[in-house]
C-alpha cells in the first residue's frame, strides 16, 4: 500500500459529533507508573499508538508482563524495584521523546549499564537536558553523539537528591527529575517553569510525598523517596493535541460545527484553546468534570465569521506547544499579521517544526517571516490553492502531516503528502475520523 495521501477537494461544512484517541501524555505516564506500582493496574482506552506500543514493549524488557485485550490494558507492577535489569540491555524508545526522557530517571537505579536508543527522528533530539540533571544525582552517562542517542546510562546503588532548575518549560524534563528523586533518600527540589503537570497529579492521586508550590512564573516541586505505589485504574481521557486538528477544521470552515467528546482539558494543555478563542473562533466546554484530578469536558467548536490576527503573549507557548503547527493555520486565514515569538523549542520536536512551518506556509502561498525562535504571518482571508503541493522528507513527523491534511482540506489545491503512516505515532484512527465527517 502507498504511504501517501492525495487530496484534491476541499471538505464539505459538517455538524458532528466526534471522539478522538486517548491522550498521549496520560497514557504513557500510566504505563510508566503502573510498572512500578505494585499489583495490577487498569487502563480502558489507553492511545493504542506507536509511542504508547513502545513504552509497553520498553517495560515488558525490563520484565513487567502487560496484557492488552480490546479496550483494557493490564500491566503487573513488580514495585519500585522490580525492574529486572539484564547484561547487556538495550531500550528503544522509538520516536517518542516522552518515553525516552522520562524512562531515564526511573533507571538511575541500575548499576549495569543500559542503552537506549531510538528511531532516526529521536537519535537527533536533546537528550542533555536530561543526562546533565540525572547526573547531578551520580548517575553516569555517554552519548553516542554529543547530545542525542544512542546514549548508555549507568546508574548507582543510593543516588543523592538534588536541587535544580528546569528552564525550558519542559514536562519530560521535570517528569524525568521527579522519576528520580522518587529514588533517593532525602529532598529532590526542582524549580521548573511552568509545563504540563499530568506527573504531578498522578503523584498527588497515587498519595506520593511531592509538595508544589504555585509561583507565578514557576513551580516549586519537592520529592522525597518512595517505598511503594499502588496500582491504578483509569480511563485515559482524548487528547485535546488530537482534538485540535478538529477544532482547527472547524476553524477554517464557513458554517462547521463539532463536538469533541470526553477530552482532557487541563490548564497547562488549554493553550490551543485560549489562542484560537482570542482569534475569533467560537469555542465552548460542555459537561466539565474532574477525574482523579485532571479536568474533563466536551468541546464545542463552531465557524467563526471573520479569524482576527494574534500577537501571541509567549506564556502560552508551553501549553499550546504541540499545536502551534496548526494554529498558524489559523493565522493564515486571520485578517492581518499574526506574531508568534519564543519558540525555539519547536524546532527541538519529532522534526524542525518551526522551518516545516514557514516551509509550508511559503508553498501555500502566505507571505511568512521567521527567525530561529518567531514566526510572522500574514494572513489572507480570501486564500484558495490552486496549485500543486508536495510533501515530503519531514522525518515523518505525525504533526506536520496532520496538519498537511488539514490544510488540504481547508484551503483546496491538490496535495500528494507522504509518510501517511506517521499518523500510528499519536493518532491512528485521524483519517477515519475526516472520512467519518464526509459521510
Ligand atoms: C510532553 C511534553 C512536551 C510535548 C510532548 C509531550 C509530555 O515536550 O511537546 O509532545 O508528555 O511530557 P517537552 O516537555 O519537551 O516540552
Amino acid at each position: 500500500m502507498s504511504d501517501f495521501i492525495s487530496i484534491k477537494k476541499e471538505i464539505k461544512n459538517f455538524n458532528k459529533v466526534i471522539s478522538v484517541s486517548g491522550d498521549k501524555s496520560i497514557s504513557i505516564r500510566w504505563v510508566l507508573f503502573s510498572s512500578i506500582a505494585n499489583g495490577v493496574s487498569e487502563a480502558k482506552n489507553l492511545l493504542m499508538s506507536e509511542d504508547v506500543m513502545a513504552a509497553i514493549n520498553l517495560i515488558r524488557k525490563l520484565g513487567i508482563k502487560v496484557k492488552i485485550k480490546k479496550n483494557l490494558c493490564k500491566i503487573y507492577g513488580k514495585g519500585l524495584n522490580g525492574y529486572k535489569y539484564k547484561n547487556n540491555l538495550t531500550l528503544d524508545a522509538k520516536n517518542s521523546g516522552t518515553l525516552g526522557r522520562l524512562i531515564l530517571g526511573l533507571l538511575i537505579n541500575s548499576t549495569k549499564k543500559i542503552k537506549l536508543i531510538g528511531d532516526k527522528s529521536l537519535s537527533k533530539r536533546d537528550f542533555k537536558r536530561i543526562s546533565t540533571p540525572l547526573s547531578k544525582f551520580g548517575v553516569k552517562f555517554k552519548h553516542k553523539n554529543k547530545f542525542g542517542l544512542p546514549l548508555v546510562i549507568q546508574g548507582i546503588k543510593n543516588p543523592k537528591p538534588i536541587f535544580y532548575k528546569e528552564n525550558r518549560g519542559s514536562a519530560q524534563c521535570k517528569s524525568s527529575i521527579i522519576f528520580a528523586g522518587m529514588r533517593t533518600q532525602g529532598k529532590t527540589i526542582i524549580k521548573a517553569k511552568k509545563s504540563r503537570n499530568h506527573t504531578e497529579l498522578l503523584c498527588k492521586y497515587l498519595k506520593i510525598p511531592l509538595k508544589i508550590e504555585n509561583k507565578k512564573k514557576f513551580d516549586l516541586i519537592e520529592i522525597k523517596k518512595v517505598n511503594k505505589i499502588k496500582s491504578i485504574r483509569y480511563k485515559i481521557p482524548s487528547d485535546i493535541s488530537s482534538a485540535a486538528f478538529f477544532i482547527v477544521l472547524v476553524a477554517l470552515s464557513k458554517k462547521s460545527s463539532v463536538k469533541i467528546k470526553n477530552v482532557n482539558i487541563n490548564p497547562s494543555r488549554t493553550g490551543v484553546i485560549k489562542i484560537l478563542k482570542r482569534m475569533g473562533i467560537i469555542i465552548n466546554f460542555e459537561k466539565r468534570k474532574i477525574y482523579k484530578g485532571e479536568p474533563i469536558a466536551d468541546i464545542c467548536v463552531k465557524s467563526p465569521k471573520i479569524i482576527k490576527s494574534i500577537n501571541c503573549p509567549s506564556n502560552l507557548n508551553s501549553e499550546a506547544i504541540d499545536e502551534f503547527l496548526i494554529i498558524f493555520l489559523v493565522a493564515a486565514r486571520a485578517n492581518g499579521t499574526s506574531y508568534f515569538k519564543g519558540l525555539s523549542e519547536l524546532n527541538k520536536k519529532e522534526s524542525p517544526r518551526l522551518d516545516w512551518a514557514f516551509k509550508i506556509l511559503k508553498l501555500m502561498g502566505i507571505k511568512t517571516f521567521k527567525t530561529n525562535n518567531s514566526i510572522k504571518i500574514i494572513g489572507n482571508p480570501k486564500l484558495k490553492i490552486k496549485k500543486n503541493i508536495i510533501i515530503k522528507n519531514f522525518l515523518k513527523d505525525h504533526r506536520v502531516f496532520m496538519t498537511c491534511v488539514i490544510a488540504a482540506l481547508s484551503f483546496g489545491g491538490k496535495w500528494k503528502i507522504c509518510d501517511k503512516d506517521s499518523i500510528k505515532t499519536s493518532f491512528p484512527s485521524f483519517l477515519k475520523v475526516i472520512s467519518d465527517l464526509q459521510k
